[in-house]
């Protein structure tokens, strides 16, 4: 294995179809029209000399080193600002060439340390590769020149240095922060040869805006920006491509390696969802993988009070069968069944599913997208016949007017928010919908169009209302309508959204929303053009998820956005693999490819396969199972990958009903809040330590690939194969490549998916078959899945959670950037320096009324439960809402969530909870216990993990 050397071609490609056809060293060459010399040069292997370009920013011409020369042109133009021309001829090696270039590089070598030998980036060092390249044998002007002023190495970012001194100020970071990520945090401060690079204000990086992103260090040709593994550990010798692990944009990386030591994570330019771009998460956040708290071996335990004890695989695994057996033999075979992880490969989820299906012989199978995106599969599946968004991320890049509601993407999908920022800093207009003031709504060089700043709980009014506007006003799309949807249905509909009930006057009180605002926007996304609606949580988590998920494909179908480039409904997907689960047959009621368990034609294929009688009536729901245990009829579950005890509402129901089963099997990596409650603990693997595939939220299938044998043994998928086996239902796969291949067999939308295909094209997104053999980036561009496009009434009904008196407040929850979920994974990381803890953003009326200031304790309060975290007061919530994070523990804010959940779907209503907040002195009485409780249970593991 060797490095994977991705080619710099020093200038970013032009996407013009018009070309120009040159000749550059004697050779001639045809480019698309706004190609730069030195590209050109580089696409038919001729690399000139640059330092200050790279591919991943527009040329900025102040290094002065790709000199070229061009027949009937004076002088040495660069040929990185140089756009090539019809009959262009041009040298890029000659004698005037080299004398100017080794000049060039004297000047910058003068002054540069000479330190090379101990450098960490000896090696992988541009400067050092184009002193070679322009042949440097000597400095006329010697070592000792005046130095750039130095201030000193700056440390303080956990994952990275800056070392001015190595600077040869060539603006490759700032640009890569304003043009890649969009974040603007960095300046060239200084004249001259005073000139330095500075992180906001002159600040030291960790106090500047910088969001640790990696895009500087990605483009910086010297050591000056350097990861702090390269220091410790050197530079990597060989590369994996692989997948993150973290959200739904689903980034590829290239795994730089030592051995098997993990250098870095450089993205991967061919990564069709992040084009060499990454977060912070993806980048550095990969430590937890070898985190002393990680369980690495089978740990048993008859009840939940004894101690662990830590045993076989062999063991582990036969009596977590036998459990189930009798179980099972007990009370009949539905009391038992599972819950597949998003965080886990397609392949892991096909066979729990797999196992549970023909090897419980029930359906009680369900995934954490019923806690997140299961209203968007109902939705998205009743009106347009597929339960997935409808676009590629390319897309946005022919987008006018992005509509977003209910999603954070700088923080949620921060990769994708990037490319988002580019397109809106390029012209795109923005409408938000969100009770918070998310940093989209005003972000360097960007600022929204309109904010709409709703109530928590109102989307199907506002959305509706947009409908409303667009309709009575004469702005539909009518030739579109009539030719892809049910006209009679958008009759009927067109009349329920045109009644006075629904026009934003009317809904102005419920939503909170001025009237005014709610027009300019719908007349805005209606006539501006390419129109794109992307979503979040903050749709779908709500009592009414899946009629906003309908309301919003309403809105899309009636402005005729839907079926091409730059338009779509875009759910933002939150788990790497969320849709990935989804897709290979989690939910109770759907087969692999959201075929219903009482279809009976798929059943008897799927019984044919797989030896084994099917149930054709849907199993339980997770809240079902937890009710179910309660109730005593279900017993054991064997959770892969999902820390429900943290991330489902109402804690005390789910740890009562948790409490109440007899065989609670957990697989996972770290002893996670479930695992308190289990008897069976499974040392799972990660994403580095794994073959399998991950599906993004653009249905992109992409390869994870093995960078390190696994620690504690097994790939996830070998553990649910073992006890498939020990169950009595044998499996016998060597590969995961074997399980896709019996999920194409079996999934029509796979049909043509195969590792091979995969490696070959570097990802698909499905429907990836006969019909579309090199998948589909955008769906129902000819005609709705489903046939016609089906209008859906969508009426308005208040959640019944209500403020009052005693609970005044509206409780609404979401992600940070730099924390993932409930933090298992990111609290064991240095991300901790960002977010330590869970605080309650809350306006400063609302702060004041209650005497509480910034820092303070709070005691959060609900009709559930209560929990204590510390104020941030902020006018980012609007009066009389207040917000929080989840991922850290010792906070558990679902305490305090509710019951309610989505009609269609039942996924829960995090985003809506009536609170009362308080000052209070510290944390409560139950969260001192859970820390001691949480300590405990790390002595019982830390002599496991010491003894390895
Ligand atoms: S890490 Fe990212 S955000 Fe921070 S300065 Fe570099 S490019 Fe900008
Ligand atoms: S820090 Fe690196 S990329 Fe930035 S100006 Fe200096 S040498 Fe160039
Ligand atoms: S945007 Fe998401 S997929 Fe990409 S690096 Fe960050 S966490 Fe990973
Ligand atoms: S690479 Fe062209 S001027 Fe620096």
């Amino acid at each position: 294995m060797s490095l994977i050397q991705e080619i710099d071609y020093g200038t970013p490609e032009s996407k013009s179809e018009k070309t120009v056809t040159l000749t550059i060293d004697g050779a001639e060459i045809t480019v698309p029209e706004g190609t730069s010399v030195m590209r050109a040069a580089m696409e038919m292997g001729t690399q000139i000399p640059k330092l200050c370009a790279t591919d991943m920013v527009a040329s900025f011409g102040s290094c002065r080193l790709c000199l070229i020369e061009i027949e009937g042109r004076n002088g040495t133009p660069a040929s990185c600002t140089t756009p090539v021309a019809d009959g262009m001829v041009v040298k890029t090696q000659t004698d005037r060439l080299k004398r100017l270039r080794k000049g060039v590089m004297e000047l910058y070598i003068s002054e540069h340390p000479l330190d090379c030998l101990t450098c960490s980036a000896n090696g992988d060092c541009e400067l050092q590769d184009m002193a070679g390249a322009v042949g440097l044998r000597d400095v006329r002007y010697g070592y000792d020149g005046a130095r750039h002023p130095n201030p000193g190495i700056d440390a303080s970012n956990p994952y990275f240095t800056y070392e001015p001194s190595k600077c040869i100020v060539c603006s490759r970071c700032v640009r890569a922060c304003e043009e890649v990520q969009g974040t603007f945090a960095l300046t060239i401060a200084g004249r001259g040869f005073n000139s330095v690079v500075s992180p906001s204000m002159e600040q030291p990086f960790i106090d500047s805006e910088c969001v640790s992103c990696g895009a500087c260090i990605q483009a910086c040709p010297t050591a000056t920006l350097n990861e702090k593994s390269v220091i410790d550990i050197g530079t990597p010798e060989h590369s994996v491509v692989t997948t993150c692990a973290y959200c739904g944009v689903g980034c590829t990386f290239k795994a730089e390696m030592r051995g098997d030591e993990l250098v870095r994570m450089i993205p991967y330019k061919d990564g069709k969802a992040n084009r060499g771009h990454s977060c912070i998460k993806g980048r550095f956040a990969y430590g937890y993988a070898h985190h002393k708290d990680r369980i690495t071996k089978p740990m048993i335990r008859e009840k939940i009070t004894d101690p662990w004890r830590e045993v076989s695989w062999e063991e582990a695994i036969q009596y977590t069968a036998s459990e189930f057996k009798r179980i099972q033999a007990k009370y009949g075979k539905d009391s038992v069944g599972g819950i597949t992880s998003s965080r886990c490969t397609n392949e892991e989820t096909f066979l729990m599913q797999k196992l549970i299906r023909a090897g419980f012989g029930n359906n009680n199978v369900d995934t954490c997208a019923r806690v997140c995106h299961s209203p968007t599969g109902y939705g998205l599946k009743t009106t347009y016949g597929t339960s997935a968004g409808t676009q590629d991320f390319d897309s946005v890049e022919q987008s006018d007017v992005i509509l977003i509601i209910g999603a954070n993407p700088t923080d949620g999908h921060p990769v994708f928010a990037s490319r988002m920022k580019k397109r809106l800093r390029d012209g795109a207009k923005l409408i938000i919908a969100d009770p918070r003031r998310i940093d989209l709504v005003r972000t360097p060089h960007i600022e929204a169009d309109y904010h709409l700043p709703l109530k928590p709980g109102t989307n199907v009014a506002l959305v509706t209302s947009l409908a409303h506007v667009i309709v009575t006003e004469g702005l539909a799309d009518e030739q579109f309508i009539r030719e892809r949807c049910d006209w009679d249905e958008f009759q009927d509909w067109a009349a329920f959204v045109a009644d006075p009930r629904h026009s934003p006057e009317a809904t102005e009180k419920a939503t909170g929303v001025p009237a005014e605002l709610v027009r300019g926007a719908a007349r805005l996304y209606a006539t501006g053009g390419n129109g794109a609606i992307y979503y979040g949580l903050g749709v779908t988590e709500h009592s009414q998820g899946s009629t906003t998920v309908m309301a919003i494909a309403n809105l899309a179908m009636l402005t005729g956005n839907i079926g091409r480039e730059g338009v779509g409904v875009n759910p933002l997907r939150g788990q790497n693999n969320v849709q990935g689960s989804c897709d290979m047959g989690s939910f109770p009621h759907e087969m692999p490819g959201y075929r219903h368990v009482s279809e009976t034609a798929t059943m008897e294929m799927f019984e044919q396969f797989w030896g084994r009688p099917l149930d054709s009536e849907p199993g339980l729901r997770i809240p079902n199972m937890i009710d179910a245990a309660l109730d005593g009829s279900f017993k054991g579950i064997y959770i892969q990958g999902e820390d429900i005890l943290q991330s489902d509402p109402n804690t005390q129901h789910m740890s009562a009903g948790l409490a109440a089963m007899e065989c609670v099997v957990v697989q996972d990596l770290f002893l996670i809040e479930t695992a308190h409650y289990a008897h069976v603990f499974l040392p799972g693997s990660t994403f580095l330590e794994k073959n399998g595939t991950f599906t993004n939220a653009e249905r992109r299938i992409q390869r994870v690939r093995k960078v390190m044998a696994p620690i504690n043994g097994y790939e996830d998928w070998e553990i649910t194969q073992l006890l498939s086996n020990a169950m009595g239902y044998p499996m016998h796969y060597d590969h995961p490549s074997q399980i896709m291949d019996e999920i194409a067999r079996l999934t029509p939308t796979f049909a043509d998916v195969s590792y091979e295909k995969l490696d070959e094209l570097g990802s698909v997104q499905w429907p990836c078959n006969a019909a579309a053999p090199e998948g589909t980036p955008i769906m129902h561009m000819d005609g709705f899945v489903r046939g016609k496009g089906k209008f859906v009434i969508t009426e308005y009904v208040a959640t019944d959670e209500k403020t009052g008196p005693r609970f005044p407040l509206l409780l609404t929850t979401g992600r940070i950037l730099s924390q993932y979920n409930v933090g298992a994974q990111t609290r064991r990381t240095a991300n901790v320096v960002w977010h330590e803890e869970d605080r309650l953003e809350i306006h400063p009326h609302d702060a004041e009324n209650r005497g509480v200031r910034d820092g303070d304790w709070v005691k959060l309060q609900s009709r559930t439960g209560e929990t204590s975290l510390r104020a941030l007061i902020t006018e980012r919530v609007a009066p009389g809402v207040v917000y929080t994070t989840f991922h850290h523990p010792s906070t558990q804010v679902n305490v305090v969530t509710t019951e309610f959940s989505d009609w269609a779907t039942n996924c829960p209503e995090y985003k809506v909870t009536a609170v009362q907040v308080a000052p209070s002195n510290g944390p409560s009485e139950w969260q001192e216990e859970y820390e001691e409780l949480s300590q405990a249970a790390r002595r019982i593991a830390e002599p496991l993990v010491a003894a390895e």
